[in-house]
């Protein structure tokens, strides 16, 4: 199971102008948590709460239905192509770099088990889609679209540029290289799907696209490149069993919120870094990423008095970005929480071999890469305490689907009890549909001329 080590945030090891005063806190505090959690599982199958993410892990039907069409179309392709934006993808990407096997779209086939390679196009960047495409023998590729909403620019565009590429290749039976995960009745994607007669997939409702990882649009992905799926729903519903618990003292999730809020509104330390100490998990901080700020930066509480919330989130990666970035999480100012993301036993080991007798390298000989890494975190946590600067550390014993999907749930438990400690709404984006609007408008979608003269007018175009 996964654990949180939350000594580092303590007044005792960093002092009381920067640490906490745990005990003290929790026990102001206990009610409050947990009365949140009982709201927040009372609530998680009311439509239009957004809370169904909650009951990913226990639902079969999807994993049924993934598995189905992944053992349907297995050795039919050499290739996966998603195709989405934000939630739709930042999940698919964390995951699967996270499980699969190191550079696994460099391998041959055998050494992927038959598998196909995986990509991902998560953005409208022209170079990066021709490189892409210059590479891909599309005949051998299965693309999956996803979007919730179904009508998301950057998507729709990457969708329109491959069904033409497909259609040109392979005529009528391009249809069978397409598959799409979406709103089950809503959106434009819903539609042409029906009429394109595509295989389609369903983002359930009340399933925002930054909790969504656990439905088709990560579960499918994973089964295609082979990836045991039951693993991932057993992780989430094994720590689900524990996070309903409303007692701060025996949930992860409600101490970990919790933190993150009081050192914000006491402390002033508004910036979450997360730094995982694996290359495996790389990508989790773009998804975390989304997940913290999409959801936490708000300007209006639920009763719409104004509010600035919303820690930034950082990413960072141990041990390289204690070259890049710990200077200043140690010197500059102190208004970060640095989580560690640690792993208990990485799935090799690599020796140093004994081949110089420099003192200045020496010792390096006969010891391994996995003692490095470690001693390397272990060094930065104690610099980082050395500096009063507050550290939690969340613990995995492997990378592996049953874990991963762990860290994952957990760290969207957290979000969403910290936004109840905000008392915002944790599940919308007002913004990022603002800005959709302006998008809309500029590239001259009917019905939203206003957005565009009033983005013309702010940025004074001609
Ligand atoms: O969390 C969200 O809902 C958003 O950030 C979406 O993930 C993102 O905008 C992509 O939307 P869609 O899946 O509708 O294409």
């Amino acid at each position: 199971m996964l654990e949180l080590d939350i000594r580092g945030v303590s007044q005792d090891i960093i002092g009381g102008e920067n640490g906490l005063n745990i005990p003290a806190e929790f026990e102001n505090y206990k009610t409050r948590i947990a009365d949140i959690i009982s709201n927040l599982y009372k609530r998680k199958d009311t439509p239009g709460e957004g809370l169904q993410w909650m009951n990913l892990g226990y639902s079969q039907e999807t994993s049924w239905y993934v598995k189905e069409y992944a053992a349907l179309v297995e050795n039919r392709f050499d290739n996966i192509l998603v195709l989405g934006i934000g939630g739709s993808t930042l999940g698919g990407i964390a995951i699967t770099h996270a499980l699969l096997k190191p550079y696994w779209n460099l391998l041959s086939k055998e050494q992927r088990g038959g598998y196909p390679r995986i990509f991902f196009l998560d953005n409208v960047d022209p170079d990066d889609i021709n490189g892409l495409l210059d590479i891909l023998d599309l005949k051998k590729t299965l693309v999956n679209v996803i979007t919730k909403s179904g009508d998301t620019t950057e998507t729709m565009a990457q969708y329109m540029i491959l069904k033409d590429r497909l259609e040109k290749e392979l005529d009528d039976d391009y249809r069978k290289n397409i598959i799409v995960t979406t709103d089950k009745k809503t959106g434009i994607l819903r539609q042409i799907s029906e009429q394109e007669g595509y295989k389609t997939f369903v983002v359930p409702d009340d399933v925002g696209g930054r909790f969504s990882v656990f439905t088709a649009v990560g579960l499918l992905p994973f089964a295609l490149v082979g990836i045991n799926i039951d693993e991932i729903t057993a992780g989430i519903r094994d720590l689900d069993a524990q996070l309903k618990n409303t007692n701060i003292y025996e949930n992860i999730a409600a101490q970990n919120a919790l933190i993150h809020y009081l050192l914000d509104t006491k402390y002033g330390k508004d910036i979450t870094v997360l730094m995982p100490y694996s290359e495996k998990l790389k990508y989790v901080p773009d998804w975390f990423t989304q997940l913290w700020a999409e959801s936490l930066g708000k300007n209006k509480t639920t009763e719409e008095k104004p509010i600035k919330a919303g820690p930034t989130p950082i990413g960072a990666i141990g041990a390289k970005d204690q070259h890049t970035l710990m200077q200043l999480f140690n010197e500059g100012p102190n208004n970060k929480v640095i989580n560690f993301v640690r792993i208990g036993e990485f799935d090799t080991t690599l020796g140093i071999p004994q081949i110089f007798q420099y003192t200045g390298i020496g010792y390096l000989g006969g010891k391994t890469v996995n003692n490095l890494i470690n001693a390397e975190a272990d060094s930065t946590q104690a610099t980082l305490i050395d500096y009063s600067r507050p550290t939690i550390t969340i613990k995995i014993p492997k990378v592996d689907g049953y874990h991963i999907a762990q860290l994952l749930y957990m760290l969207e438990m957290q979000t969403a009890i910290t936004g109840a400690l905000y008392n915002i709404n944790t599940f919308d984006q007002p913004s990022v549909e603002q800005t959709r609007n302006y998008t809309y408008g500029l590239m001259g979608r009917i019905g939203y001329e206003e957005s565009a003269k009033a983005l013309h007018d702010k940025l004074e175009y001609v």
